[in-house]
């Protein structure tokens, strides 16, 4: 996909995502509308979600759209694992070359994982996109899917039991 398409595919997805999670204070809602809005929205996701921060260094799935994935994944695996450690997002081109890659789906090729933070600050979840291509995910779906993370931020404060905060 071009870069002008996807553009535009990331001016739709937050136009929506305003209109739909204003004055949305359940991480819960925002979280699966977020999941639908995108996973409907890039054709080359083949899953879209949320892993929870549920204790310290530990992931568990919360809303998605796609095949099972996997229930829970610990900070020290994974592609998740490693964007909720840093803190820092993992574009990986190439998932059987990144070392521990989870393989939830056999024929994911490739990856996006972006850190999501609570209103307060505080690390409570990453958002996961896999892709049956290899290399689906570029700068264009980083920096989109960063403006995501950082307005969904707003709608995550209202019930605290979704996440563990420390
Ligand atoms: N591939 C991920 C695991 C989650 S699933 O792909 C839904 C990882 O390595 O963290």
């Amino acid at each position: 996909m071009n870069g002008v398409a996807k553009k535009e595919i990331y001016r739709e997805a937050l136009q929506e995502l305003d209109a739909v999670l204003a004055g949305i204070d359940d991480p819960i809602t925002a979280m699966a509308t977020c999941a639908a809005v995108l996973h409907r929205k890039l054709p080359y996701a083949s899953w879209t979600g949320f892993y929870r921060v549920v204790a310290p260094g530990q992931l568990r799935i919360g809303p998605y759209q796609g095949p099972l994935g996997c229930l829970e994944i610990s900070f020290d695996r994974g592609v998740c694992g490693a964007a909720a450690r840093q803190r820092a997002t993992q574009l990986v081109a190439d998932v059987e070359a990144f070392p521990g890659h989870i393989a939830c789906d056999s024929a994911a090729r490739s990856e996006i994982v972006i850190p999501i933070y609570h209103p307060r600050g505080e690390l409570v979840a990453v958002l996961d996109l896999d892709s049956h291509q290899p290399a689906a995910f570029d700068e264009m779906d980083r920096e989109g899917l960063e403006l995501v993370a950082e307005r969904l931020r707003a709608s995550l404060g209202g019930d605290s039991r979704a996440f563990y905060i420390p």
